[in-house]
């Protein structure tokens, strides 16, 4: 049976104790694809067993990879790459489920490959915008077809005998990015990659991993030769603890009187720790201890302390630094004193659902004070929030897991209807929210 109403209500008590997070979903979809692309065996530990990140492995798994999984928990797993010219036409479509990330960087991957393939998703990935892969893989000498001219999922695409391009790209986007170095990979010449803003870098980090060197110029512009092979790297892989996972943890905490928490081994990449940031901003009290490396990516153990937060104005610059924890950030505006205000961030509404409207929706259903803007939202905080209601989570991950955290703060338990997806990135979140003190359950019907 699947789990899909949660209940959440006010902590009982403190929030303390230590945990970690699991592993980096965007990292875990890179080091899938490019150790199945690459020549020899990849070892991966601390990889997020989420459903979204299987569907990545399942996908390979159909093209002919063969993955071992070393433990049951499924966060180590060594993947036999087949080399770049390897994959095997599948059977079947590629589902990727409700994983945007899957679906746009496999755009990357499918248009290198000289067989056709369809790719699809379930219902919120199928009305996601993929029109912004299609463009640049076309430009490539992909053939795209797919439902409003290429789109919408399903998507069916041919490729190989792809030629490089000087792609600038509309939005900040690391799935954009990643799409087309991916599919640069496969090109003939230098594929670079200018954007807007800089976005989450993991590609770029990981490439090298895997003898394919990137270059960054001073002005951000991405370039990639490509080397006409990946290799698997010597080392095991190693995937931090995911940071958008934490931050559900550190607002929680930052609400909750008398919290003493500790995180572990949270990634504090520089294009993912724009929350963290914020949140200092709002007065939070985060400390950072025992910062090290782990692989090519900075991390830490954060110790988080209950405070009063306070309104801000979030810099428009700063946005995709924190792209995916806005709707746990709207949360901690909600109860801060004073306003917090957002622009520039209209990407939000394209998420796996619109997270502007979905958060406002919810947060005012318990009597926040939140006006929706197009590309961002005013949120004038209050004391406390009502319980009592039923919400809808809309099937988002974000939205459900956010909306826990607020009901800590709520004077009686919330519903979190359509909550389900919470499973595509942190399946552990309710027995680890538990375990810290949280007041939050799975509906048993
Ligand atoms: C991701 C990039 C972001 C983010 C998503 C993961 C990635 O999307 O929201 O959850 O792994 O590349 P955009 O690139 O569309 O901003």
């Amino acid at each position: 049976m699947k789990h899909n109403v949660l209940i959440a209500g006010p902590a009982a008590g403190q929030l303390s104790g230590d945990l970690t997070p699991p592993g980096d979903k965007s990292m875990s979809h890179r080091a899938v694809m490019l150790a199945a692309l690459a020549d020899g065996v990849s070892e991966i530990h601390g990889f997020l067993p989420g459903e979204d990140n299987l569907s990545t492995a399942e996908m390979f798994a159909q093209m002919g990879v063969k993955i071992d999984w070393l433990n049951a928990e499924k966060t180590s797993l060594r993947i036999h790459g087949v080399g770049l010219h390897g994959l095997r036409g599948p059977e079947k479509d590629l589902d990727a489920g409700n994983a945007g990330t899957c679906a746009r960087l496999m755009m990357g991957v499918l248009a290198g490959q000289p067989f056709t393939s369809t790719l699809t998703g379930d219902a919120s990935l199928r009305s996601r915008p993929m029109q912004r892969v299609s463009e640049p893989v076309r430009r490539m000498g992909a053939v795209v077809e797919g439902k409003d001219g290429g789109n919408f999922l399903p998507i069916t695409i041919r490729g190989g005998h792809l030629h490089s391009i000087d792609y600038v790209s509309p939005v900040a986007s690391a799935q954009i990015k990643s799409c087309v170095l991916l599919a640069g990979l496969f090109a003939s010449g230098e594929t670079t990659v200018r954007e807007p803003r800089p976005s989450r870098d993991h590609s770029e980090r990981m490439l090298p991993l895997f003898g394919q060197p990137v270059g960054i110029d001073a002005d951000g512009t991405i370039r990639l030769q490509p080397m006409q092979r990946l290799i698997a790297p010597a080392a095991p892989i190693r995937i931090p603890a995911d940071p958008s996972s934490a931050a559900f943890f550190a607002v929680a905490a930052s609400l909750v009187a008398d919290a003493d928490l500790l995180i572990h081994d949270i990634g504090i990449n520089p294009r993912r720790d724009g929350w963290r940031h914020i949140l200092a901003d709002m007065q939070a009290d985060i400390r950072l201890l025992d910062e090290k490396r782990v692989g090519d990516e900075p991390v830490a153990d954060f110790a988080i302390r209950s405070a009063a937060l306070r309104g801000m104005q979030v810099n428009p610059a700063n946005v995709p630094d924190a792209i995916d924890e806005f709707p746990v950030l709207f949360v901690a505006a909600a109860l801060a004193n004073g306003t917090f205000l957002l622009q520039g961030a209209e990407e939000l509404r394209v998420k796996e659902s619109d997270r502007i409207s979905a958060m406002a929706n919810a947060l005012n259903a318990c009597g926040a004070h939140i006006e929706e803007r197009p590309d961002g939202i005013r949120i004038d905080g209050c004391g406390s929030l009502q319980g009592g209601v039923e919400i809808d989570a809309k099937g988002d991950h974000r939205i459900a897991m956010a909306m826990a955290v607020a009901a800590q703060r709520a004077d009686s338990d919330i519903r979190i209807c359509n909550a389900a997806a919470i499973a595509t990135s942190f399946p552990d979140f309710v027995s680890i929210a538990q375990r810290i003190g949280m007041n939050v359950h799975w509906e048993t019907l």
